[in-house]
């Protein structure tokens, strides 16, 4: 195992390039099984949930693998409908296998995903899509096993109990564009990664209209071919990295991103007194005399993401005064709190709001990694704290971040990788 190592106190500046984004990819490859036919994926981050679904598509027949940062994935005619267990249980979002499984094969049998440290994550909403579409489900040996004769359009409702789902309306989406007739996914997720999975449906030959939008209205057709494409930067990579230059007083420029897809955070961090210059697909995030603290609740897109919560939780911190953080997408996201109060924050949980005093400073600690963006927000914290952070268990870090230590030298922090 490996753990990063962190001397605080340096103020991050220079340039850094955002990386593809991992959301939009991995749905973005098992769409890819659509067509037997040889898809090429540009972009592609070089992370761990990446290698996962290449692995999970290798095991299910196809030939796939990465060169630098794009994927050659050849499906072929002898795919296999079963993704086991041993691949599924370490990526929760293998769970986008099913709708382009039952798409092109008529059946799948998926290891049903477990829940994750971020809480209960349930799949209610891609199972209530799919048999809209006169898919027969039944949950066995802890498998989702899909069958269906012939897939037909629907209306139908996809709303949640936190709003929309993104890769339930992705599920829907990939099963719908093989399907007999029209599909309308009513409150589906808007989220740029699915404008990005619908554009890649139709550069297959898929007719999708409306992703972006609440109303999504997908067009049957009988087959889809093999496609060249080119997946979008990473918004929430970029936002940790706004988030970093504000937090260590820098001065940084975001390249190859795409500002509008973080307008709420741009918004938060302005409205907390960072002075943020946009250009075309660059973006220089600044800090400025004194910070204020802001509230910020997560929501799904366009509001905050609960992807950069613990991010933006990290800032708080250091930022005088008190801030409210409240998650609606995840009510018990909060695993960051105690680590982040172990170098030496002030924050306490009132149900599904994070009250945070800001405190001067932070002392670098040893702490544990939790999950992907729980990492991010400690590895924030060790570049502000006094001292040296020893960050455990970074393979989380791994699962979505490219070479993120490698970008954070680059633009001045003192960090580094050791064994544990
Ligand atoms: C995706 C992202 C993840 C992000 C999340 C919310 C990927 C690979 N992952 O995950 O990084 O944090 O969106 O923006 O894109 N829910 C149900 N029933 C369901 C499905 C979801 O109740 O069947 C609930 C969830 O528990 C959660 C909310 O809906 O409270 C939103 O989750 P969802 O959008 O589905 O998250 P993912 O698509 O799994």
């Amino acid at each position: 195992m490996e753990k990063i190592v962190i001397e605080g106190g340096r103020k991050l500046r220079g340039e850094v390039n955002i990386s593809g984004s991992k959301n939009s990819a991995l749905p973005i490859l098992a769409a890819a099984i659509l067509s037997s036919d040889e898809s090429i994926i540009e972009n592609v981050p070089q992370l761990r949930d990446i290698i996962t679904m290449l692995k999970i598509l290798k095991e299910l027949g196809a030939r796939a693998h990465q060169e630098g940062h794009t994927v050659i994935i050849k499906p072929g005619n002898n795919l296999s409908p079963v993704a086991p267990y041993k691949l599924v249980s370490t990526m929760r979002a293998s769970v986008c296998l099913l709708g382009p499984l039952v798409g092109r094969l008529k059946k799948a049998e998926v290891s049903m995903p477990g829940g994750c440290i971020i809480g209960a994550r349930p799949i209610d909403l891609h199972l209530k899509g799919l048999e809209a579409l006169g898919v027969h489900i039944v949950i066995e040996h802890g498998y989702v096993k899909a069958k269906v004769k012939k897939l037909h359009g629907a209306e139908i409702y996809l709303g949640g109990p936190f709003g929309s789902s993104v890769l339930a309306t992705a599920n829907v989406m990939m099963a719908a564009v093989l399907a007999e007739g029209v599909t309308r996914i009513e409150s589906a997720a808007s989220e740029p990664e699915l404008v990005d999975l619908a554009n890649f449906l139709n550069s297959m030959g898929a007719k999708v209209r409306g992703a972006g939008s609440h109303l999504i209205e997908i067009e049957g057709v009988q087959k889809l071919h093999g496609t060249r494409y080119k997946v979008i930067p990473d918004r929430i990579e970029a936002g940790t990295f706004m988030v970093a230059s504000v937090l260590t007083r820098g001065n940084v420029r975001l390249r190859n991103m795409i500002p509008e897809h973080n307008n709420a955070l741009m918004d938060k961090l302005r409205e907390a007194g960072a002075e943020l210059e946009t250009n075309g697909s660059a973006c220089r995030v600044m800090y400025r005399n004194g910070l204020k603290p802001v509230d910020v609740t997560t929501l799904p897109y366009p509001g905050f993401p609960t992807d950069l919560q613990a991010q933006m939780m990290s800032l708080m911190t250091v930022t005088p005064g008190i801030s409210v953080i409240t998650e609606k997408i995840y009510p018990d996201r909060f695993m960051h709190i105690s680590e982040l109060n172990r170098m030496g924050s002030r924050i306490h949980l009132e149900g599904s709001s994070a009250i945070v005093a800001g405190v001067k400073k932070l002392s670098g600690a040893p702490v544990m990694a939790s999950d992907l963006r729980a990492s991010a927000a400690l590895v924030l914290a060790g570049l502000v704290a006094e001292g040296r952070a020893d960050i455990h268990r970074v393979y989380h870090l791994d699962r979505g971040y490219e070479h993120i230590e490698d970008k954070l030298e680059a633009l001045g922090a003192k960090i580094w990788r050791e064994k544990e």
